[in-house]
């Protein structure tokens, strides 16, 4: 099968020193590419700016706006069977990029911004062939929330994190993760290194992919 599994944060320019961002390592993302890779799947990785190697073998496409990953994705999704948004796409950027460093005055600033596109739920919209999956990184309410936005998005599986949590937060090495099925079915991950949830996620995606196929025969 072919995979596609996005990582990283995003970045949002504020002027042409600043930035939006989130602490998003991609370790579960490249962990899940490493996984998908060692189970004898294709994968491609769209990443944004992140500290760490790509695993071996796959198809890197590095992005860093959300507008970037947005067009990367959609250029690639209809090629593939499994996508995986595990990326932490920014939800808002400035509404206007400054063109100069903004320079610092000794008032209160506000800036304006607006929303980003929602790549997950864009893809839910289009006729398509491949299984598509969520992240839900919440910190309260995990499962009632992370269930709320596999209906929302409209995705086939939802993978609920716990990122309140510093052992199972968004630099950790490890973490825990339970996956949300539209039937209410739900399969929880125990807490292990990232490369062990990854091998994991990659079986039960592959699976389901399957199923998903049967089905349509
Ligand atoms: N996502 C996306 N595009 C966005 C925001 C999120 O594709 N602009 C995807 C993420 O990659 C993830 C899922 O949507 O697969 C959920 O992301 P998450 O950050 O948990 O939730 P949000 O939709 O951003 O909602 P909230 O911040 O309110 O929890």
């Amino acid at each position: 099968m072919r995979f596609l599994i996005t990582a990283g944060p995003t970045r949002e320019p504020i002027d042409p020193v600043r930035y939006l961002s989130n602490r998003s390592s991609g370790k579960m993302g490249y962990a899940i590419a490493e996984a998908a890779l060692d189970a004898g799947h294709d994968a491609v990785l769209i990443s944004g700016p992140v500290d760490i190697d790509s695993p071996h073998g796959t198809k890197l496409i590095c992005v860093s706006t959300s507008d970037e990953m947005f067009e990367a994705v959609h250029r690639y999704a209809r090629f593939c069977d499994v996508v995986v948004m595990c990326a932490a796409v920014v939800d808002y950027k400035p509404a206007e990029v400054s063109p100069n460093k903004i320079k610092k005055r000794d008032q209160r600033f506000s800036l304006e911004l607006i929303p980003t596109r929602d790549i997950l739920a864009s893809l839910a919209k289009q006729d398509r062939q491949f299984l598509l999956v969520g992240f839900a990184a919440e910190t309260e309410d995990v499962e009632d929330n992370a269930r709320k936005k596999l209906r929302d998005k409209s995705c086939d599986l939802i993978v609920a994190n716990n990122v309140s949590d510093a052992r199972s937060g968004m630099e950790s090495d490890e973490n825990e993760v339970t996956v949300l099925f539209p039937s209410g079915e739900k399969k929880e991950i125990l807490r292990a290194p990232k490369k062990i949830i990854a091998r994991e996620l990659v079986k039960i995606f592959s699976n389901t992919r399957e199923k998903c196929l049967t089905k349509k025969v």
